[in-house]
């Protein structure tokens, strides 16, 4: 078959990952083999970037003192969030859970390396954030390939990036985007959990597409 002409049921079967793709924070700590990691990451290195300049910088976790440093730092974080939490959703709010960084059995922290040479800037003059989008890119497409093998991502936002960054001790310039969780989940689920919780629904696509 022509790898580039997808057949009707790999197209049913893309719909149904999207679908399927769940943002995870309830893991099983069994370890995810080395190879299946890295195969995650060569699929995220094809992800599109602006110049072609491949900006993502993943930072494996391998202590564990980092990673309790990690999750303490996010659970105050959370606990700082929940202070500005309109009063109606203050119970709600206390009853969702927001990382799995002590469960997860990989955590990455991910990095818009801003000051790459790679694509000679390329696209970045007028949009110099098109480099955070583009490592946004590379963490989807890592997220549908470990979902498509089973394997649930948590995205962790709740975090101050310059102490993950001082904490982490990486090369200045690198703009954290993200914290990502990675392991088996402890259930699957078709509607994410937020929706599930009465949090937020997902809206209607309609409303989002505008003409002119
Ligand atoms: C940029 C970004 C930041 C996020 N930060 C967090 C976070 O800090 N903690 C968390 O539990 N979920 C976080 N999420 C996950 C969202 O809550 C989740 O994607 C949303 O509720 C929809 O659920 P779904 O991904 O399962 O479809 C984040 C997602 C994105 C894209």
């Amino acid at each position: 078959m022509n790898p580039m002409r997808f057949d009707a049921a790999f197209i049913e079967q893309f719909a149904a990952l999207i679908g399927w793709r769940r943002d995870v924070r309830r893991f099983r700590r069994d370890a995810l083999p080395e190879e299946v990691v890295e195969d995650l990451l060569r699929l995220a290195q094809m992800a599109p970037s602006v110049g072609n300049s491949q900006p993502w910088r993943f930072v494996r976790i391998r202590s564990a003192d980092l990673r309790e440093t990690l999750a303490a730092h996010a659970d105050a974080e959370v606990a700082k969030a929940g202070k500005a939490i309109s009063e109606d959703r203050r119970a709600l709010y206390s009853g969702l859970k927001l990382h799995g960084l002590r469960e997860a059995p990989e955590v990455m922290a991910v990095f818009c390396d801003d000051a790459t040479g790679a694509g000679g800037g390329l696209g970045a003059a007028t949009m110099p954030e098109a480099r955070a989008y583009s490592v946004v890119l590379a963490i989807h497409t890592l997220w549908l390939a470990a979902r498509a093998q089973g394997i649930a991502l948590g995205w962790v936002s709740i975090v101050e990036p310059s102490f993950v960054a001082g904490l982490l001790d990486v090369p200045q310039g690198w703009r954290l985007v993200a914290l990502l969780c990675l392991g088996l989940p402890e259930e699957e689920a078709d509607v994410p959990e937020l929706e599930r919780l009465g949090w937020q629904d997902r809206l209607d696509w309609r409303d989002h597409v505008s003409e002119r």
